[in-house]
């Protein structure tokens, strides 16, 4: 996410010891704990934290000022279950193992060109740390407007043991559930919303066809 940088940003960081995590040892967890990489501004993860105060929440996010959005929204909203970490993804690591439930990946960057593939978040190094941080039964939920991105991703989940739950080529609106700013956005202009629900363990068979 481009953006002009504003002054306020920096000094506001850099005093923020609440929402912001800096350091593995400052993370705390509950039963159920849920991230979200590229959170943007936060709209989403923000509303959801809202939503399930019993649940942990963690943002990932590596832009500085999309970062001091959020906290914002976090700081208005009281919340007490999110903290977020101002990092890039490929050192998720460094700061869990094993211990997410589900992971967002929403409107990821599609990275178009063939050159860029690696910095895509579906790209084989980066589900190689999915499988690291999430718990053995852990979930992923993808959702996109891209319809390249989608078809990478597929392709590159189909190398790692995780299972398809379900899938969407056009993910209908869910009335009672948050949804991120770029969402908002793409079903404005009336765009499919490419959607892909992985689990990590094998499950019984139980939905009707
Ligand atoms: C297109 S925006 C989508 C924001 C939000 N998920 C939404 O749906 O509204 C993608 C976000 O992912 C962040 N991002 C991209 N690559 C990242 C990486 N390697 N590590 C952390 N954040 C990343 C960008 O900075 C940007 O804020």
């Amino acid at each position: 996410m481009r953006m002009r940088k504003k002054k306020w940003v920096d000094a506001f960081l850099e005093s923020e010891d609440h929402y912001l995590i800096r350091n593995r040892e400052e993370l705390q967890f509950k039963k159920t704990n849920i991230l979200e990489i590229g959170m943007g501004m936060g709209d989403f993860i923000t509303q959801s934290a809202k939503a399930n105060p019993d649940t942990q929440f963690f943002g990932f996010e590596k832009v500085d000022q999309c970062v001091a959005h959020a906290i914002k929204k976090a700081a208005d909203l009281e919340l007490d279950n999110l903290r977020i970490i101002m990092d890039d993804a490929s050192n998720l690591e460094d700061y869990f193992d094993h211990q997410i439930d589900k992971i967002y990946l929403f409107f990821s960057d599609p990275w178009p060109k063939k050159r860029q593939a690696k910095r895509r978040l579906t790209y084989r190094a980066f589900i190689e740390r999915y499988e690291k941080i999430l718990k053995s039964d852990g979930e992923l939920i993808f959702k996109s407007d891209n319809r390249q991105l989608f078809e990478f991703t597929l392709k590159e989940f189909s190398h790692f043991d995780f299972y398809l739950e379900d899938v969407s080529l056009d993910l209908p609106l869910a009335e009672d559930s948050p949804i991120s700013a770029y969402e908002m956005r793409f079903r404005k202009l009336g765009q499919p919303i490419y959607f892909a629900h992985y689990k990590r363990s094998k499950h019984e068979f139980g939905k009707q066809l």
